[in-house]
């Protein structure tokens, strides 16, 4: 295991490099085995990380969890998890996952820090998202439904109630009655019983006060005390609000500018930024996808991958490994290096197609196009490459792999221009190749 951190520095980050779902949560889990602290920084419950570990109750078996808000490295034992700043929280979406770790008989005493400065999603929030997007008729977003943007609107518009309100619940809730009185001016449609989701939520305050802090203070306190952090990202590198495909994004940063600006980290700080690359490309939700394929080789992709969103259940958009998507992120993260993950998804394929490049309207972009529309008119090279036609999912070191994956992954390497550090070939902690 100790070949893990020593790639990384004692502050390091994981983050999604495509459109979310790359295998952020098999990492940081392993990972966090390294790591004192675990922190999320930036999104809410539209994450689902997914971790296969053996059952803390009975070793033997291996049990699935999928976090939304909790960070995944929550399982091991001692470590502290922090919700960070920049999160937006669904306070009962929180305790059905607090209850689901206290079912395994997880010890959560001191080990769960919440923002004071985190945003509260309410129901209301999910209940805009659900008529914005039945506003926006043929251009929805295909948003989460979890209340992400209606939240971070409040949040951008200083009306937001956040979490360390809750402390004092009189003024709490006065605050959040004025913010709904607000949106439900702007929403004719919206019908919601406030004063019964406050009721709810002062019922879940004897659980949630010691948990409330201030985390950047805390991390801070940590790093200066030589602990290890490790921050895991949500969403993905195309899902930024400033970087993604605008509209078709979400509303925060899960670029590695948010980590900072989510934990309160300072910015040089994190030394090693890993960012999580599925060896082929997927989505959920509306939005270009220059390497989508739509025919019957998506549905073998998505079966063979179990592509199926982890928060919604909807089946996941498939598609070849785009390389021009896989450099933007190397650049607007500033990776230090990359996991790519789900190779053994492939194993089955002939030939596998990779975009190196587009072009538009006869000029070769070096970037993601910033509008939408240009997506249309993409002209995308691609170059192929032999399958290996071999199971992968027993392989434990690099050699192990058919010399086909390696040209693979190498080419893969050199058209992203970002060391590829770790390969997953399977679900599990033992099937993670560090190279
Ligand atoms: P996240 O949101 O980035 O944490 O990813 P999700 O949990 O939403 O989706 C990734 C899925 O791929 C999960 O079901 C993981 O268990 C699975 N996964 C992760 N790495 C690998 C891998 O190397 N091979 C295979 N076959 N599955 C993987
Ligand atoms: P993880 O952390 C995949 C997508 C949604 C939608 C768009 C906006 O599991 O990788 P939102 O509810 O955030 O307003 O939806 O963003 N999306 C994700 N897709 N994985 C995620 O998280 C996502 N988080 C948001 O599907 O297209
Ligand atoms: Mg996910």
């Amino acid at each position: 295991m100790n070949d893990y951190i020593q790639k990384l520095s004692p502050v390091s980050a994981v983050i999604g490099t495509q459109w979310g779902d790359e295998g952020k949560g098999k990492l940081v889990d392993i990972l966090s085995e390294q790591y004192d602290i675990i922190a999320r920084a930036a999104g809410g419950a539209n994450a689902g990380h997914t971790i296969y570990v053996p059952n803390p109750q009975n070793p033997e078996e291996t049990t699935k969890f999928v976090f939304h808000l909790v960070p995944s490295g929550i399982i091991h034992e001692n470590k502290v998890a922090v919700l960070g700043n920049g999160m937006v929280i669904n306070l009962p979406s929180l305790m059905e996952e607090l209850d689901t770790l206290k079912k395994y008989n997880i010890d959560l005493n001191g080990r769960i820090l919440i923002s004071d400065r985190a945003h509260i999603v309410f129901e209301y929030h999910k209940k805009i998202d659900a008529i914005e997007e039945e506003q926006k008729g043929d251009k929805k977003v295909g948003t989460t439904l979890r209340g992400m943007g209606p939240a971070y609107q409040d949040k951008i518009a200083r009306r937001g109630v956040r979490v360390g309100e809750l402390l004092e619940f009189d003024k709490f809730a006065d605050h959040a009655r004025t913010t709904f009185l607000t949106l439900q001016r702007r929403y004719k449609g919206l019908k919601h019983d406030l004063e019964k989701e406050l009721e709810e939520i002062r019922r879940m305050l004897g659980l949630l006060r010691p948990f409330i802090a201030d985390t950047g203070a805390f991390l801070h306190k940590a790093i200066k005390e030589g602990k290890t952090i490790l921050v895991e990202g949500a969403n993905g590198t195309h899902l930024d609000i400033d970087h993604g495909t605008y509209p078709f994004v979400t509303s925060s940063n899960p670029t590695s500018g948010g980590l900072y600006t989510g934990t309160g980290i300072g910015a040089n700080k994190i030394k090693s930024v890993v960012g999580i690359m599925k060896a082929y490309t997927t989505r959920v939700g509306a939005g270009p996808f220059p390497t989508e394929i739509h025919d019957d080789l998506g549905d073998i992709i998505r079966e063979k991958g179990g592509e199926y969103g982890a928060t919604t259940g909807r089946p996941r958009r498939c598609g070849w490994f785009d390389a021009v998507v896989g450099r933007y992120a190397v650049r607007i993260n500033g990776l230090t290096g990359i996991n790519l993950t789900k190779i053994d998804v492939l194993d089955e394929l002939k030939t596998i197609k990779i975009c190196t490049g587009y072009t538009y309207k006869g000029s070769r972009l070096d970037s993601m196009p910033a509008s939408t529309d240009a997506y249309d008119d993409l002209e995308l090279e691609y170059i192929e490459m032999d399958g290996w036609m071999e199971d992968t999912s027993k392989a434990k070191t690099y050699e192990d792999l058919p010399e086909n994956a390696r040209k693979y992954i190498e080419k893969l390497e050199e058209l992203i221009e970002c060391p590829i550090q770790f390969i997953g070939v399977g679900v599990r902690r033992d099937q993670m190749i560090v190279r």
